[in-house]
């Protein structure tokens, strides 16, 4: 077990397995930055599968417990259901219990839901700001329907992915008016709607306090219509705040990551798509290990190298935001690429 300079623990590991999305949500890649001319990672710096099962297997001889895949949209990744079935052999290998789960936007999913779930992923979570079409095709910046989300939601139902979360990003005058109809939507239906306050990661998505619609009011919203009860966290650095609609209708959560940190619990590490450790979705710098991995380094060199970055950890940008009466000015790493 490994301990930062906080206390927190390494527990989960993130991937961003392709910097490339097949949506530009304008909170995430807006199409003025992430356009024709934009030039993604060319295919000799991403990690490749045995080099990501490699280091996820190190990762988890030092106690992480929980896989995601992430991206930019995992289901990009030429077979990504191979990789599934990589770490899946590290529960094997290891004798542990390993979640792995996926963030995706969902459109690939009707055709690789089966795939994934046979390769022994864990289960899912689906990107979904909207139901009306005007307001989902805006904010995601497509012409792809809606429908197509639902289908692929379907599809992860139909195959077991459960349970199943959907995450919505608010963002003040452009989706609020969603909150409602996404709730009647995936009440009943053992499916978790979490709402995800505006989060200023990167450099490009022209983050504003006031674009943010805090918890509060989102709760606001849902418990005007529907009565709802707090729920106790499944774990210690659980990110979402779980709620109980009151009459049965099942679960929600809401991601308060602007108005109510939750860096004190933060178990997280991040691995980019090329290959950098990072202890903070919203650092400025990562640690090479694809280097040392190409050059054929020990697995004790290279858990040494994890260890050491974590011993040295003392993240806690979102809580220091949140303290801050000025913002710092710096230049961080977009999310498509550290992995959400
Ligand atoms: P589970 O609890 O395992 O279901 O997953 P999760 O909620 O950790 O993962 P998901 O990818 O669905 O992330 C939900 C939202 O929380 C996204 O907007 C993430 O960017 C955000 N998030 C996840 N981890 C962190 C974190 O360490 N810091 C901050 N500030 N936001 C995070
Ligand atoms: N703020 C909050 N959430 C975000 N996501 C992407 N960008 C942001 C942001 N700026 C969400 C995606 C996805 C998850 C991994 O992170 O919608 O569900
Ligand atoms: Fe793609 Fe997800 Fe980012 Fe949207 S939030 S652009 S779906 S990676
Ligand atoms: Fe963890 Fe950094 Fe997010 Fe805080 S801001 S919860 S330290 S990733």
């Amino acid at each position: 077990m490994v301990s930062d300079t906080l206390s927190r623990p390494l527990r989960d590991l993130r991937i961003s397995v392709t910097d490339r999305c097949n949506l530009r949500c304008t909170y995430c890649m807006p199409r003025e930055v992430f356009g024709k001319d934009f030039v993604f990672l060319p295919r000799a710096e991403l990690l490749n599968f045995e080099e990501i099962h490699r280091l996820a297997g190190l990762f988890v001889r030092l106690g992480v417990r929980k896989i995601r895949l992430s991206g930019g949209e995992p289901l990009l990744r030429h077979g990504i259901e191979r990789l599934v079935e990589k770490l899946a052999t590290l529960r094997i290998n290891t004798g542990q219990t390993i979640e792995i789960a996926m963030t995706t936007n969902g459109l690939l999913l009707p055709k690789k839901a089966q795939a994934l779930k046979d390769a022994g992923l864990s289960r899912l979570t689906v990107s979904l700001d909207g139901l009306s079409e005007a307001t989902f095709q805006r904010m995601s910046d497509t012409q792809v329907s809606v429908a197509t989300v639902l289908d692929g939601i379907a599809a992860a139902q139909a195959a077991g992915l459960t349970p199943l979360k959907i995450n919505c990003v608010v963002k003040r005058g452009v989706n609020e008016d969603e909150i409602l109809p996404l709730v009647r939507h995936f009440r009943h239906s053992g499916i978790i709607l979490r709402f995800i306050e505006f989060m200023d990661v990167g450099s490009t998505n022209g983050w504003r306090m006031d674009d943010v619609v805090t918890a509060q009011e989102i709760l606001a919203t849902i418990s005007s219509h529907f009565p709802i009860n707090a729920v106790d966290s499944n774990y210690s650095g659980e990110v979402a705040k779980r709620w109980s609609y009151a009459d049965g209708g099942g679960e929600i959560g809401v991601i308060a990551s602007v108005s109510q940190a939750f860096c004190r619990d933060c178990s997280r590490v991040r691995l980019s798509t090329d290959g950098k450790l990072y202890t903070c979705l919203f650092a400025t710098e990562g640690l090479d290990l694809r280097d040392p991995l190409r050059r054929n380094a020990s697995d004790a060199t290279l858990s040494g190298l994890i260890v050491d970055a974590w011993a040295r950890r003392g993240d806690r940008y979102s809580e220091l935001r949140q303290a801050a009466t000025v913002q710092p000015l710096r230049r961080k790493i977009e999310m498509s690429y550290i992995g959400g």
